[in-house]
């Protein structure tokens, strides 16, 4: 992707569904000064998300779609990402798929986070899936969004050893604290 230089951040969304503690973490980052990106808006599908609350404590815009209709909401989230001069999109915890039409009106500029190793368990219970196969190692991906699920290029990943004792529990807890490092870091890898 193109190197995006100027005084001003890059206007970034960030849609989330659940807890939101990537968006938080997201946002900190974004407060820093070596962050190349502002966090503008928050988008979640569902009022259910825990993570809104941090639009009120941070004062960023939010916005809840349904997106029952995938054709309409998509053109309300495109004209919604518009009106905010969004450029960057990064999904955080997002539970839904996005269309092909839209991932190529945003091409190059969705990222997201993954908790596997990809292109190991793409899709849902990652950390059941890696213990059950016994995997030795697991981890967490930021790549970027293209039209086939949890497949576009890898910026940047983190391999964390799976123990003996390790529940599906405990190996969420272990890789989300690894989350919250790596996706930072996938950004600054991005634009510097
Ligand atoms: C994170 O572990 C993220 O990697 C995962 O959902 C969790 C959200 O946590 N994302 C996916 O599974 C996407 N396929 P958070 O709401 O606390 O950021």
């Amino acid at each position: 992707m193109a190197k995006l230089t100027g005084l001003n951040k890059i206007k970034t969304a960030v849609f989330i569904s659940g807890t939101g503690s990537n968006l938080k973490n997201l946002i900190n980052f974004s407060k820093t000064k070596k962050s190349p990106i502002s966090i503008d808006l928050i988008i979640s599908n569902t009022i259910k998300a825990k993570g809104l609350s941090y639009s009120n404590q941070y004062k960023i815009k939010k916005k809840i779609l349904n997106f029952k209709n995938i054709k309409i909401t998509e053109k309300r989230l495109l004209n919604l990402l518009k009106q905010n001069k969004i450029q960057f999109i990064c999904l955080a915890g997002f539970m839904k798929i996005l269309s092909s039409k839209f991932i190529k009106q945003f091409n190059g500029k969705i990222i997201n986070i993954h908790p596997s190793l990809l292109p190991r368990y793409k899709g849902l219970n990652t950390h059941s899936r890696a213990i059950q196969n016994k995997d030795k190692f697991t981890g967490c991906s930021v790549h970027y969004v293209t039209e086939q699920l949890d497949s576009g290029k890898i910026i940047l990943q983190k391999k964390i050893k799976i123990l003996k004792k390790d529940t599906p529990k405990s190996l969420a807890e272990k890789v989300l604290k690894q989350e919250h490092k790596l996706y930072p870091k996938a950004i600054l890898k991005i634009f510097n």
